[in-house]
């Protein structure tokens, strides 16, 4: 199976002050030599606790972070050396969708000039195909027409989200990192939105890089899944494989603290 992306050892070191005085300085290794393989068409979930380094994780692969060490090979490009032509080529390429759909949508924005925004700044298409594109795929994602003349705010959570997931696609990306995007709204509409998700990779052959605390979702989602624990690979495999025989206590833990504890299903 090809390897779309591959992550080598890498290493993001925070500084805090903390303490009253903001006198005592602590380092948090948000990454500890992270290793991770994404193959191309599947689902990798990243699942870990609270401050385990899984955003920082995502948001290094799309150069949100600066990481300290550690290298980036992105269909055979060096992520952290390529500027110019390749950067702009491979920005297209990886597209995030957010958890909060509300604070990753500009609230001065119509809908058709959020999805605009991305088309024009690759200067991809004529004004009309560029219309037309995003027609097609405001559509795909379950909203029409008359949405793109509305604002983010006359839409509900769920609707965001549709429109956060249709701007990261319409760049017809090949990966999608999802960093918690259903942990904002209610349990109804986060399953309608992984079918979404679901089924757009289907139709597109995405690769997903699927952050979620939430075991139940790997389990509907996941090809695989890296369990990470303060900015460390605990364990990865296939997701039926971990849910079956985690190897680690703390996979073991994180199972077992599933509501309905599902690790014991099938
Ligand atoms: N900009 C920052 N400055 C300082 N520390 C940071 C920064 N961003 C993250 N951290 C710290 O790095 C560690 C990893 O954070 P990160 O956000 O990657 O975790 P996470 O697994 O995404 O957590 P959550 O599940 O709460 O989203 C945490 O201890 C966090 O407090
Ligand atoms: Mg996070």
């Amino acid at each position: 199976m090809e390897i779309l992306l591959k992550a080598k050892n890498l290493s993001k070191e925070y500084v805090k002050t903390t303490g009253f005085f903001s006198r005592t300085r602590v380092s948090i290794k948000a990454l500890d030599n992270m290793t991770i393989n994404i193959k191309k068409g599947i689902t990798l979930a990243v699942v870990g606790e609270s401050g385990s380094g899984k955003s920082t994780l995502a948001k290094s692969l799309i150069r949100l972070v600066e990481l300290d060490r550690g290298t980036i090979t992105f269909k055979d490009k060096n992520l952290r050396k390529i500027n110019g032509e390749d950067l702009k080529q491979t920005r297209k390429n990886i597209q995030m969708v957010f958890q909060d759909p509300y604070a990753s949508l500009n609230p001065r924005m119509k809908i058709l000039n959020i999805m605009e925004e991305p088309l024009k700044i690759h200067d991809l298409g004529s004004s009309e195909t560029q219309y037309s594109k995003i027609l097609s795929m405001i559509k795909k994602v379950g909203l029409d027409e008359q949405d793109l003349s509305k604002y983010p705010h006359q839409f509900s959570g769920g609707q965001r989200q549709r429109i956060g997931i249709a701007r990261a696609l319409i760049l017809e990306p090949e990966l999608v990192i999802c960093d918690e995007p259903v942990s904002a709204l209610d349990v109804s509409v986060q399953a309608q939105i992984i079918q979404l998700l679901k089924s757009l990779q289907k139709e597109f052959g995405l690769t997903y890089l699927f952050i979620t605390h939430d075991l139940r979702i790997v389990r509907h989602i996941a090809n695989e899944v890296i369990v990470m624990k303060d900015g460390k690979l605990m364990e990865q495999g296939k997701t039926d494989i971990i849910f079956r025989n985690p190897k680690t206590k703390y996979t073991k833990e994180l199972l077992a603290s599933i509501p309905g504890n599902l690790s014991k299903r099938k």
